[in-house]
Formats: C-alpha cells, structure tokens, sequence
C-alpha cells in the first residue's frame, strides 16, 4: 500500500539510503542521489550482478561503453522514429499524463468493481489503436470513457501527440541538427555497436555474451514512485548472442537463471512473477518481464527479450559494415554453419529498481510482546552480501582499554569487510541504530573480552548473541557474507 511507500521513502533518506537531487532548490523530478549507505548497497548489488554474468561464466565478458553515441545507432536502434510515449494535456489544470496510463488506469477501476471483461476490452482497444498510431481515436476513446483529469476534475483534453523519451544535446559549439547528439535511452547499443571488436578481440565463439552497467536517460512524462520511474537511471545488461533458430532455448535458460538470481538475494518466489508480452516490442520475437511485488503492486525490474538479429542487421545496414559472424561448427550434414548475424537474448535490469525492490524486500516492522511490554523493531533484512554494512564493531563503554581493543579487532579487519567502529551511546542505542541500515553482525567487546579474547556477536533479524573467540570472525564474517 501507498502508506508502506512513504514509510520506505522517508526511511530511505533518514537513514542515508536515497536524497532527492538537489533537494536545497526543491529538488528536481524523477531524479535522485544516493547516500552513504545508499551507495554500498547499490555497489553490492552491481558487483554482484557482474560477478554473477562475468566471473561465474566463461563465456561473457564486460564492456563500459561511452554515453554518447553516432547519432545514427539510434536511428539503427528504432530509438528515433519508436521510442515514444502518447502524451495528453488536460487544458484547465495544465498536468501532462501519459494517454495509455489513464486508460490503464481506467481499466484497473472497471476491474476493482467487478467487471474484467470491461476492462479486457478497454485494453484490447487501447491496444490497437496505438498499435495502428490512430492518436485521434485514442483521444476519442478517453473522452467517452469519461475520464476526467485527477486534478481539476475536468474532461478538457488537447490532442494525443507522440512524445520521444530520449533526451537530446549539442556537439560542438553550433546548434544545427546535425550536431544533434543524444543521451543514451538504453545501454544495449553499445554492445551491439562493439559485438565484433570483442568478438574478435576476445576470440570469442558463439553463444556469448557481453554485459555492461552503466546510465541511460529517458524523458518520462509522468515520474512516479519514487525510484521506481527516473529519468536518470542504470540499467545492468547483457547481450547473448547465438546461432539463429536457437534462440528460444537460450531465451529460456536466461528467463529460468535470472528467477533463480532474484530468489538467491532473499526474494521470496511468491514476490516475483512472470509477466510475458504478448504485444511484442518492434524488435522481439518473445519477451518476458520478471515482476516484484512493490507496495504499490507486481510490477517489472527485469526484461528478457529474444531480439533476434533486429539491432545488428540494422546497424550493419546503416553503417554499411558487416556484422556477420564465421561459425565453423558443423550442422547436421557436416557442413560449417557458415556466416550468419547472430540472433541475440538479452537481459535487462535495472540498478535503482532492484535497489527499491531490495530495500521494500528488506523494510522490516517486527512487534514483540504484549500489552504495556509491546515493542516494535523496524530492521532492514538485507542479504549479508549486499548489506551496506557488513559488521559493526562496538566497545560496550568508552573506558578501561575496551576501544583500544576493539579497535585493534576493526584495524584488522576493515580491509577485507566495509565494516564500522562507533563508541558514542549505550550499547542498545547502538544496535538500533545497525538495525536500521540493516548491519547484519554487531560485534561487542566486553570485559571478558580483556580476559579471554573472546566477542559477542549479535544477529540483526533474531537479536541473539553468541560468544566467539577473536581469531574466528574473520572466518565468520567471511562464511556469513557470502554470496
Ligand atoms: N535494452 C532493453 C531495455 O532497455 P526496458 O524494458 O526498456 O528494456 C529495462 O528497460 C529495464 O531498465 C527495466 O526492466 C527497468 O528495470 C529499467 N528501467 C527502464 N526505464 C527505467 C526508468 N525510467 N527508471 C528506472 N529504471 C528503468
């Protein structure tokens, strides 16, 4: 529920997870920075991801591929003529929706109030009429469904025009269109563009992949939930790239492997599902999105998307390069396969969505006891491998050579784990606050500690506590934060 949205965003900033940008001058929409902790666990997770597609496969390596791109890849692309979103004015309240979102939505009404059909119709119409551009009808169709704007309550409409979401800019010190650069919508062309250099270089055999993490821009119409909708964002991606008519098999394997991924950082299944299209994008032959439950319902983090040989053809019709690929495997009549251009999988997530996904997955209100001894705990369940913090290291009392001996353990330790020291406050104080960024170990050196050189260490999510010698956290924490 929406409550639960506020609750997290205003967690998110309180505790150093997510600022609004430039929040001194009221910020500016869709667009965001992260915190102190905010940017660990979004560091964690990309590692993560990376480790997970370079290191743990011998067969996909990474690029980092500049922003700015050849105007032309995005003509290539589909980007320039495509990439567009119907847009919709209301003219007495002045808000701009997007033209799909309010039938959506529409939909979404007939549906709570009991009337499927209704809305299965309204979507198949939406459906086709974007499908055949007829803007006009689309128009149409949210006037006689009587939708009037959530603001003023009028049905004042302007024309349904199409909107690009790319952003665009200037090289060069002259305006002219053909200095006409644009700020990359999607990371993937910058794969597809450097297919053959690394394909070459790396001496690559096909099926492959190529993964890279980086920004992409987009101009939403209507920025909504928090960072769930940005238009400055990062997308984690990979292009697979296999022998045409073996694509289904690889689409696939990746849709099963990327599940598996989101359950192993502490997803529970029953918030993750697969949402196949069944309108295809202009590029695809299948596509599936791996939805999670936010508070505000099941909705996309990752898409996997059979391709086909859609962005190299183009780009090699464009750049009048070849784009071709020497298979010398043998098919069934023992003849090499030949050259071909590859057909393509790919995955496709999105760095900030599964940081809020992780962070709702992780948000916790825990209540105990009964009556007037009723507490409630609020913890950020993170897997230990993407928690910000790994361990913190606390002296129970500023005297008697206890910080001095917790910071010999912290000296120790800090360059293997992202670990913290912190004297200031009573103990509980202390693990409250760990609770709350979601430090998975709290560390605590005792008096016994000066006698037997032995710690407590204290669980985020059951708060027990177990004595352990010195010489074994490292091991512990080592074990414990694993993937
Ligand atoms: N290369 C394919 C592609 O870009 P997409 O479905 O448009 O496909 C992939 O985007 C992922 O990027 C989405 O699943 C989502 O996680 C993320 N994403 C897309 N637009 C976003 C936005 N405005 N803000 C945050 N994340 C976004």
């Amino acid at each position: 529920d929406n409550n639960q949205l506020k609750d997290i965003i205003s967690h998110a900033k309180e505790y150093g997870f997510v600022f609004p940008s430039s929040e001194i001058y009221d910020g500016l929409a869709a667009v965001y920075d992260y915190g102190q902790y905010g940017v660990e666990l979004k560091n964690n997770l990309k590692n993560l991801w990376w480790k997970s597609m370079t290191q743990l496969h011998g067969n996909i390596v990474g690029i980092d591929a500049a922003i700015f791109m050849h105007p032309l890849t995005w003509k290539a692309s589909g980007h320039v003529d495509g990439f567009s979103d119907p847009m919709i004015d209301n003219k007495d309240s002045q808000k701009r929706y997007r033209a799909d979102q309010l039938l959506e939505a529409k939909a979404e009404q007939y549906e709570a109030a009991g009337q499927p059909e209704k809305a299965q119709a309204l979507l198949a119409e939406m459906g086709r009429l974007l499908g055949a551009e007829d803007l006009e009808a689309v128009k149409q169709l949210i006037i006689s469904e009587g939708i009037v704007c959530q603001i003023s309550g009028t049905a004042n409409w302007t024309d349904v025009r199409q909107f690009n979401l790319m952003f665009s800019t200037q090289v060069g010190s002259v305006a002219e269109d053909a200095n006409t650069i644009y700020l990359r919508p999607e990371t993937a062309q910058g794969i597809f563009v450097n297919f053959l250099n690394v394909q070459k270089t790396g001496r690559m055999k096909i099926p492959f992949g190529i993964a890279q993490i980086g920004k992409a821009f987009r101009n939403e119409i209507v920025a909504r939930q928090f960072i769930f909708r940005m238009r400055e964002f990062e997308q984690m991606e990979m292009q697979f790239f296999v022998r045409p008519g073996t694509q289904m098999q690889w689409y696939e394997h990746w849709r099963e492997t990327r599940r598996t991924w989101h359950e192993a950082l502490g997803v529970p299944a029953s918030k993750l599902k697969f949402h196949i299209h069944e309108k295809l994008a202009h590029y695809a032959d299948a596509a599936v999105d791996i939805e999670f439950q936010f508070p505000f319902g099941f909705k996309e983090i990752e898409g996997i998307h059979s391709r086909t040989d859609f962005d190299l053809r183009n780009h090699q019709e464009l750049s009048k390069k070849k784009m071709q690929y020497f298979d010398n495997d043998l098919d069934e009549n023992g003849k090499p396969y030949g050259n071909y251009i590859p057909y393509v999988v790919e995955t496709s997530v999105g760095a900030d969505r599964l940081f809020l996904a992780t962070l709702c997955n992780a948000y916790t209100n825990e209540t105990t006891g009964e009556g007037a001894e009723q507490k409630t705990r609020t913890f950020l369940k993170f897997h230990p491998a993407i928690a910000p913090v790994k361990a913190a290291i606390l002296p129970i009392t500023k005297k008697d050579g206890l910080p001095e001996k917790a910071l010999a353990i912290f000296d120790d330790l800090r360059l293997d784990f992202n670990i913290i020291y912190e004297e200031k406050d009573s103990i509980g104080k202390r693990y409250t606050r760990q609770d709350l960024i979601g430090t998975p170990f709290c560390v605590a050196i005792d008096y016994q500690t000066l006698e037997d050189d032995t710690v407590t260490i204290r669980y985020r999510d059951t708060t027990e506590q177990e004595r352990l010698p010195i010489s074994a956290l490292r091991e512990k924490l080592a074990y414990e934060t694993s993937f």
